[in-house]
């Protein structure tokens, strides 16, 4: 079975219906990036390496129809999860098989226009621009409280964002092309697990 139509049946198994996205963004103005569910196994390397417990919340920023919270309720990571999604049909998507859940929520509109204090971890794929980015960085920095894990992935190596900044601490980072040999991604995605600590 290709990797795509086991992606599909781990969607079909939580949700009912596929994840995977393929349109252009309709918000390019506002610095989106196109809607890209990361794959299965990329999340299973990424989330395995950031501890979870029953007092953690995921912010997954940019969620699209979701792919990021259904990897949270299928393997059953304590605590809870919410995606905010800037494209209100993708947002409703999300939402529509999200409300299934207890643990999951689900926010339509900016991230820049949601408050990051409730949130313990956050991950970021690709979501928008490096300007956005830059913007949502400096708002986590005035906003939360204690130590958060971020995750961040793209293919455009914008992660020296981070580097420099008071409070981040690298903890680990790699590449993501392959899956059992053949690339899964048009291009190599580099990825990033950081720390910040405002204390
Ligand atoms: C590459 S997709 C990632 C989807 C999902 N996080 C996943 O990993 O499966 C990026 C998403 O970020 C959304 N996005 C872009 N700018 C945003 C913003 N300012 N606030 C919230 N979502 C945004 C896009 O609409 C798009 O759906």
């Amino acid at each position: 079975m290709g990797l795509d139509e086991l992606e599909r049946q781990r969607d079909l198994a939580v949700c009912g219906y596929s994840l995977a996205e393929g349109a252009q963004t309709r918000f390019a103005a506002e610095g989106a990036h196109d809607p890209t569910a990361t794959r299965y196994f990329v999340l299973e390397k990424l989330f395995s390496q950031m501890e979870f417990d029953v007092d953690s919340h995921l912010l997954d920023v940019g969620c699209g129809a979701g792919r990021a919270l259904a990897y949270y309720v299928e393997v059953g990571l304590p605590g809870r999860a919410t995606g905010v999604e800037l494209d209100p049909v993708l947002a409703r998507r999300a939402s529509t098989w999200a409300r299934n859940f207890p643990q999951l929520a689900v926010v339509e509109g900016s991230v820049l226009d949601v408050s990051l204090r409730p949130y313990t971890h956050f991950y970021l794929f690709n979501p928008f621009d490096s300007c956005v980015l830059e913007r949502f960085v400096e708002k986590l920095e005035a906003e939360v409280r204690g130590c958060v894990t971020l995750c961040h992935m793209s293919d455009n190596g914008e992660n020296y964002l981070f580097w420099g900044r008071a409070g981040w601490r690298l903890q680990t980072e790699g590449w993501i092309h392959e899956y059992e040999g053949s690339p899964a991604f048009n291009c190599p995605q580099h990825w990033s697990i950081w720390q910040f600590d405002r204390a």
